[in-house]
């Protein structure tokens, strides 16, 4: 038992759960991602894709397929290819999806985002992609998982492996593998400018240093879920690219902490869900670029006129002073979202660490859901 156990304990590093160990690994599992992929002069990235030629000119949607996480991951990348590939794109939760009619299958491509590449429900979407005659795409992290032999192409999103059952590192490979993909398609559709994607390149490039400032500063956000981790409920807002990291945040913290959370678009919280506002739930907000962080910030101060208090992942140099907790996100831009979102990572683990639970494993959940 004591060889189990200290095997244990040197697979997780020093680390007392694996959850917090690949929270920490993404600059690591972020350069490996982008390795050798970003070319920031030419204004391009290169995923190794082979579409057949025409296809991309004549495309007319993109259709993201994916379960819990890999889906917002997929809400953050459907903003990213309408804006950087000129092509409409939708994102639909996979147990949902159908073809559907108006759409022509030749000229759609069928996205799946899934870490595991053996989820059931996002491998039924492809089939149906498939018996629809549309070209299929996999995002995956698992070399020979089947979602990889039943799709036309796939990239890797080379985060290595994911122990913990909460996605962590997964997601901001996803997100950064998937825009990637946007500037590629993009770039050969003649849709956009190199001056135009150099931005987006930069912020991917500086991603890994940009998550490493927010990893030493964890114990801001820590002392937050001190303070703030028994309360009633929580929710998180955002607009824009800040909703799937709200609606991420908020699948984080109930997943490993047991506790009710929400997160929604800030400018939703008005249309219902304010009545639920009091002292005892705290609103957590993106408030970075790609955020509409001005307009988030109207939003959250009717909470805080509710008695709300409110922690708020904030870009580098704008002060909200108003915010009861102001987590400070590095300039990189587009994906500045995504960096926030380690802070919400670090939230949810401090939350449910302080609870006792059981992180690595909650209960009720496997890593892979292989069941419809
Ligand atoms: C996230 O923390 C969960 N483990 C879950 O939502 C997961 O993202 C979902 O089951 C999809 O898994 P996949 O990426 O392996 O397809």
């Amino acid at each position: 038992e004591t060889v189990t156990w200290e095997a244990d304990a040197a697979e997780k590093g020093g680390y007392e759960h694996y959850m917090r160990k690949e929270i920490h690994e993404q600059p690591e599992s972020l350069r490996q991602t982008i390795a050798g992929r970003l070319d920031v002069d030419a204004g391009d990235a290169d995923l190794d894709t082979s579409f057949p030629p025409g296809f991309l000119a004549d495309l007319e949607e993109i259709q993201i397929v994916a379960c819990g996480t890999s889906n917002y991951a997929g809400r953050y990348a459907a903003q990213l290819f309408e804006d950087l590939s000129g092509v409409r794109a939708t994102v639909e939760t996979a147990s949902e999806y159908e073809f559907g009619a108006g759409r022509s299958a030749d000229r759609t491509l069928v996205v799946a985002v899934t870490q595991s590449g053996e989820t059931a429900d996002t491998l039924g979407a492809i089939r149906r992609a498939n018996a629809a005659g549309a070209r299929t795409f996999a995002v995956t992290n698992t070399l020979g998982s089947t979602v990889t032999r039943e799709v036309d192409d796939t990239a890797f999103i080379r985060a290595g492996p994911e122990i913990g059952v909460a996605a962590t590192k997964t997601f901001a490979s996803q997100v950064a593998t998937l825009a990637m993909l946007a500037v590629a398609i993009g770039r050969e559709r003649g849709a956009l400018a190199a001056a135009d994607a150099r931005p987006v390149l930069e912020g991917l490039r500086d991603l890994p240093g940009a998550v490493q400032q927010v990893l030493d500063n964890e114990d801001a956000v820590r002392e937050a879920a001190t303070e703030y981790g028994d309360s009633e409920a929580f929710f998180f807002v955002g607009r824009q690219l800040g909703v799937p990291v709200a609606l991420e945040g908020a699948l984080k913290l109930k997943e490993i902490s047991y506790d009710h959370a929400e997160g929604f678009a800030a400018g939703e919280l008005k249309h219902g869900p304010l009545a639920l506002v009091t002292p005892e739930t705290p609103v957590l907000a993106v408030l970075t670029e790609g955020g509409r962080a001005d307009e988030t910030m109207n939003n959250v101060t009717e909470a805080q006129t509710r008695g709300a208090p409110a922690i708020g992942c904030v870009s580098a140099g704008d002060k909200y002073a108003t915010l009861d907790v102001s987590l400070p996100v590095p300039d990189v831009g587009v994906v500045e979202p995504l960096v926030a979102n380690v802070y919400l990572q670090l939230f949810a683990y401090h939350v449910a660490n302080d609870k006792g639970r059981s992180i690595d494993k909650p209960r009720n959940l496997a890593k892979s859901v292989t069941v419809e």
